[in-house]
Order: structure tokens, then sequence, then C-alpha cells
């Protein structure tokens, strides 16, 4: 058998499975309630005329491409100053952008944890974590429920109980979280994981790590983030914020950027031993600029209406979903964390209702396996500034339709 005849039967098992996944070119007339462009500051003319801006008046002798690696090439001034204004914002000691979020969190979690070091992770946590921890050199690697304060309790006790290096503060335990968790839009108990985690290794040798991905533009003063909001920086030994999601560097520069905010010593380490950094071509100038243009906007509170609209927005479709519901028993329920952005509807059929708002017209996406667990499958909904109550109340009306529809056929 050809190995082109072994991926054909590969994707055929999956087209059974309804689980073949497909690239779809999105239709610009209809109603985005799906993207990460939560801030939409994609098509936002601020950010536009911002960023234009930059490009514009940058000199003729301005490199467009980096030319390279990082460690070779590819640095610039303009690189490291920027890095120094996006931690600046974070209130963190250093920053080190990475080509995407995906590279950052390979990066730091294949290289930070040392050899049989312990890592603690959250269920759901993004397939990039899982990524990183494959390559990492860490020893046991144990997850615990999704969100789950006493979960995490029982893990770390565990891991205490069993391994006197760990009791003794010799051996590190790395807690990889993220603040607002993409499929399910909850956000985590961070502070309560933090005192479980002081309480149970009080040497000092548990070590957070974060992900803010869906919570950089969108939580905290000025859209810097939950952790900022909740003020635990501190307690914070790595941060990750990508800038693909609300900061909208992506679509029309076509490439994700990040940047982990951490102290000098681990920024120095990660130059010298994060394999996803070294070994590929550094940000050329315009996503640069990209990244330049949008912590100019956050820094000077010009994305805080848009905040501000998006809070108005998720409170009124909250309102609406949680009066459907509960008439809905066995056909819809909401999963939904006050304040963000991603509502998920768990419904025994997600795949019927994607199509039916797609027909209208609205997008909005099934979730299914393998991306989540078998049982868990949902049809998420994102809000964005650029949404209008119009647009929320017709998509409402048509999962009203739906729902009765629905119904009725069960009956
Ligand atoms: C939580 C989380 N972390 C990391 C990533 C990867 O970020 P990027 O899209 O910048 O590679 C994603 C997005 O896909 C994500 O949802």
């Amino acid at each position: 058998m050809s190995l082109v005849h072994s991926f054909r039967q590969a994707l055929q098992k999956r087209e059974l499975k309804s689980a073949r996944r497909r690239l779809t070119i999105p239709n610009p007339s209809s109603i985005d309630f799906s993207s990460n462009d939560f801030l939409s500051l994609s098509t936002s003319p601020v950010y536009r005329a911002k960023l234009l801006h930059i490009l514009n008046n940058a000199p003729p002798s301005q490199p467009l491409a980096s030319g390279g690696s990082r460690l070779l090439d590819g640095n610039s001034a303009y690189a490291e100053e920027l890095e120094k204004f996006v931690a600046e914002f974070h209130n963190a000691p250093t920053g080190l952008l990475f080509n995407s979020g995906f590279d950052a969190n390979v990066g730091v979690l294949s290289s930070v944890p040392q050899p049989g070091d312990v890592i603690v992770y959250d269920e759901l946590i993004h397939a990039s974590a899982h990524e990183g921890m494959r390559l990492s050199r860490a020893g046991p690697r144990v997850s615990f429920k999704h969100s789950c304060v006493e979960s995490l309790r029982e893990i770390l006790l565990k891991q205490v109980e069993n391994d006197s290096l760990v009791r003794d503060g010799r051996r590190n335990v790395f807690i990889v979280i993220e603040s607002i968790y993409s499929m399910e839009g909850d956000v985590a108990p961070i502070k309560e994981f933090v005192r479980v985690a002081e309480d149970i290794l009080p040497k000092g040798n548990g070590y957070f790590i974060i992900d803010e991905a869906h919570a950089t533009g969108v939580f905290g003063p000025r859209g810097t983030g939950l952790v900022q909001e909740l003020g635990v920086e501190e307690k914070m030994f790595i941060r990750v914020h990508t800038f693909g999601k609300a900061l909208a560097c992506h679509g029309a520069l076509m490439m994700y950027q990040a940047v982990v905010l951490c102290c000098p010593d681990t920024r120095d380490y990660l130059i010298n031993y994060a394999r996803s950094l070294i070994y590929t071509t550094a940000l050329g100038f315009p996503f640069l600029a990209a990244i330049r243009a949008v912590y100019e906007l956050l820094s000077a509170g010009e994305t805080e209406p848009f905040q501000h609209t998006l809070q108005q927005l998720i409170l009124h479709l909250h309102s609406q979903l949680m009066e459907i519901a509960p008439l809905n028993p066995g056909l819809l329920e909401i999963d939904h964390f006050p304040g963000s952005p991603i509502f998920s509807l768990r419904t025994p059929i997600p795949r019927q209702l994607a199509d039916v708002c797609q027909r209208k017209g609205f997008v909005v996406r099934k979730i299914m396996p393998p991306t989540v667990p078998a049982g868990k499958e949902r049809v998420r909904v994102c809000l964005h500034a650029g949404n209008t109550l119009d647009e929320i109340d017709g998509w409402v009306r048509t999962l009203q339709s739906w729902l009765e529809a629905t119904q009725i056929s069960l009956l």
C-alpha cells in the first residue's frame, strides 16, 4: 500500500467519524461569531492608521525582512526596544518575542523544566503546551482536573509525599495553566491555585507558567490580561501573551506572534536553549511594527472603549441565553464565565446547530473530538467589540427557531 493511499484511509476514517478537518474560506458577508479577533482590531480604522503610520514613517534604510534567526542576523534595536515596551506594559522585568504562541509554549516548556522536574498541568491546556512538554526533559507530567483547585491540591500533595526532592525544595514543580480557556471560555481560579501551591510547596519550588492567549487585550486594565487584573504578576514565573487573537497581529500579516514575560536570567536561558526561538527566522519589521502599533494603542488606553463595548455585548447575550437554556433541557446547556467573550453551547447535536447558523450567515463553529474529548462536543460562539446588538438578536432568533424545530422533531 502506498503512503498516499494510507493517508487517504486515515482521512476516510476521520470522515466516517465526522471528524475530518477541512480548510474553509470565510465569507466576508457573514457575521463573525467565531474568530478570536475579540476587540475587532483587525478591521479597526484606528489600528490600521497606527500601523500604516509606523510603516510609512520607517526610514528607507529599514530592512523589511529580518534576515535570519534572532541569534544570527535577525536581531534589531527595534525588536529589543519593542520587547522592553511590551514588558513594561505588562509590568514584567523582561520580554522575549517568539514567532507564535505555539513557538512560545513549545520553547518554554521544552527547555525550562530541568531533567527530572515535575510538570503539573490543567487537563485542558492548549496543544502547544503538550507539544512543549513532549519535548521536555522533565520527569513526571501529571494533569489535574480542569480549573479544579482541589484536584491541583491532591496532585501536589501526592508529589510531595512520593518525592523527597520535591518535599525538600530541591526538585522544581511547574504548574501550567491558561487564564481563559479557548474552548470552554472559562477563567482559571489563579489566586486559589497560587494559595494551594504556596501552601504545599513552601520552599518556593513551585513555578507557575501561564498562557494568557485569550485574556490579552480583553481582561485587565487597558487589556493587560488577567494576571494584572488580579495583581499576581510576581507569583507567575512565566507569562505567555499571544498577539494573534484580540491583538489582531494576524490576518493582514499572516502570522502570529507572542511574548514570553519572565526574569532576565530566564530570558537569557531561553535565548540559549529554546529551539523554537533559536532555529527559526526572526520576525521582520512589518510584524514588529504590527505589535508596536497595537501596544501603543493598548498603552494609551485607546482599546478600552472596545473592551467596554465587548463587555456590554457579552452581558446582553449572556442574559438572553440564560433565559433560553432552562426552557430547553437536554438540548441546550450554556457554559459561560462572566466577562468572557467565549460562550460554549453544549448540545448533543452541535453539527446541526452550527450548520443552521452558517446557512443563516452567522459564523459559529462546532467543536468536535479530537479538539475536545468525546461527550464534550459543543458550538463555540465568540463575541467581538465590532458585533452589534442587532446581530446578536438575529443570531438568538436563529437559535430559538432551531430549538423549537428540534423540540418538535423529537416529539
Ligand atoms: C491557549 C493558546 N495558547 C497558544 C496558542 C497558539 O498561539 P498562536 O496562534 O499564536 O500560535 C493558542 C491558539 O491557537 C491558544 O489558544
